[in-house]
């Protein structure tokens, strides 16, 4: 037996994204957002992002004019807006040291374009982070998860319009004004690569709000404004603020060759490119050549600025943060191989490998690949931020729920994690578990694709007592937490 220990000022925590947890979405001044308009649809594939979450001009007309909570399953959440406190109590009881979670930014600036914040969205907040250190824990903030004020979607064309990047500085400097005592990290835009695979949900932009113009220039467009502001914020927390540190926030998939064949490994080598742009993008400062040249050979032209380039440059992350479920294959020839799905990245099945009941392939391995090849590429402090399985739970009449599965997929994670951190030289902050209480599905908008610690009485329309009961998981995590780590 060989014991591994993380130091202690290892972030060992959860994670969270507020339009999947907090509910209240019409309380005490905040505006709607985008999230407020994407709903539970049970006739379409719940494993088909792509569909759930393309949405049209049609179907926010109808989210706007439907006030009920129970179809538009983000606006209820799973009320950890009244629920907070206890909430931390019990996830805090498992010795977690981070808890990381985002700010609705349509509770602070409830139209985006408003020019004085609400102060109520604001006390909330620092109410939150004011929970999370009666409990020593270290809040991770994300500015943007998966959010924005709808108005700046229906008055200004989302990220496309270069205004939006004034408006989320506004927003960002007003939150870290008013919490930099309680944060220490930063994160401005979760999953900044995102934009490419669901753009509405992630960036708020709607193909058929452009009817002129080519859809992907829009969304690289938005992509190009999304690293501005960025590395707007990471420079204002470095100008002013010298305890904080920022990091940029990826996706991270990894992707196989499909087997040895040099052209899949290839293909590999080239979809891994398309990963790597967005952290290269804000690790160094700079557009890789590859993705300039892949995006004229696309006849995308984007406006950039020369103030851009500069602001890149200045504005590099402190750290780089991760989210890792799974991993895919790839071939230059796909036909007649079985596909699967991880994180929305479509790919060719990997044999060696066990699926989730939502088809993402389990592969603890690549999390530390992942870990290897980040920081051999960077050399910058890396942060997993998300890491947890989707399943369908069930409460026993006593109360429980033996997820034995999930505690197998996050046991096996952990372990390549610390023994990355002792053989590969690697530099780790911390880990967060995905999620916290259980939470609407990012993707399919479910309740039933659970990933909490702490299950939530409550199913995919809505119906439920909002109960909470600790998994066996939360007290597996806890006991890891107490006593340190065991690798065979
Ligand atoms: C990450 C997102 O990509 O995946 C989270 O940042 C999301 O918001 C998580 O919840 C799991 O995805 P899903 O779609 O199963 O909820």
């Amino acid at each position: 037996m060989k014991y591994y220990h993380t130091n202690s000022d290892f972030l060992w925590g959860v994670a969270t994204a507020a339009n999947q947890v907090e509910g209240g979405w019409n309380e005490d001044g905040k505006g709607m957002s985008i999230a407020d308009c994407l709903r539970y649809r049970p006739n379409i594939d719940s494993k088909d992002y792509k569909s759930i979450n393309t949405i049209d001009s049609q179907e926010i007309k109808c989210a706007i004019s439907d006030p009920s909570t129970k179809n538009w399953a983000k606006r209820h959440g799973v009320n950890f807006y009244h629920n907070y406190r206890d909430d931390i109590k019990q996830l805090a009881e498992t010795g977690i040291k981070a808890f990381r979670f985002s700010i609705s930014w349509a509770r602070i600036f409830p139209n985006g374009d408003d020019l004085e914040p609400n102060q109520a969205g604001l006390d909330y907040y620092l109410n939150v982070v004011k929970e999370l250190k009666k409990y020593n824990i270290q809040p991770i903030m994300t500015l943007s998860h998966y959010e924005m004020p709808l108005n700046l979607v229906l008055n200004y064309d989302s990220w496309y319009d270069r205004r939006i990047v004034d408006y989320f500085e506004r927003f960002a400097k007003t939150v870290i004004d008013y919490l930099h005592d309680y944060v220490k990290y930063w994160i401005p835009i979760n999953e900044i690569d995102s934009i490419i695979r669901h753009p509405f949900s992630s960036a708020g932009l709607v193909e058929d709000r452009f009817p002129n113009q080519n859809f992907e220039n829009v969304i690289y467009q938005a992509m190009h404004n999304q690293f501005v502001a960025s590395a707007k914020i990471v420079k204002y927390c470095h100008d002013n603020y010298s305890d904080l540190q920022v990091g940029c926030m990826i996706t991270r998939t990894m992707v196989y060759p499909y087997n040895s064949d040099p052209k899949n490994v290839l293909k590999a080598t080239e979809t891994m490119r398309d990963v790597y742009a967005f952290s290269d993008i804000q690790a160094r400062g700079s557009y890789p050549k590859f993705l300039l040249k892949e995006l004229k050979n696309k006849n995308i032209k984007l406006n950039i600025k020369k103030e851009d380039l500069e602001l890149l440059k200045e504005g590099t992350a402190d750290f780089i943060a991760f989210s890792y479920y799974s991993s895919v294959c790839t071939a230059y020839d796909t036909k007649g191989l079985k596909v699967t799905k991880a994180n929305r990245t479509v790919g060719v099945y990997n044999k060696y490998l066990e699926e989730s009941q939502w088809g993402w392939q389990i592969d603890p391995v690549g999390l530390r690949l992942s870990l290897i090849d980040l920081y051999d590429r960077y050399q910058k402090p890396l942060f997993i931020v998300e890491n947890g399985l989707g399943a369908e739970d069930k409460l026993t009449c006593d109360g429980k729920v033996h997820d034995d599965y999930r505690i197998s997929y996050l046991n096996d994670h952990i372990k390549e994690m610390l023994i990355s951190i002792q053989d590969d030289g690697i530099e780790l902050m911390g880990y967060c578990i995905w999620g916290t209480t259980d939470m609407i599905s990012a993707s399919s908008n479910q309740m039933s694709k659970r990933y909490g610690l702490i299950y939530v009485d409550l199913d995919d329309n809505g119906n439920g007592s909002y109960r909470r009961f600790k998994k066996d998981s939360y007290y597996w995590y806890q006991n890891l937490l107490s006593y340190g780590s065991e690798i065979p």
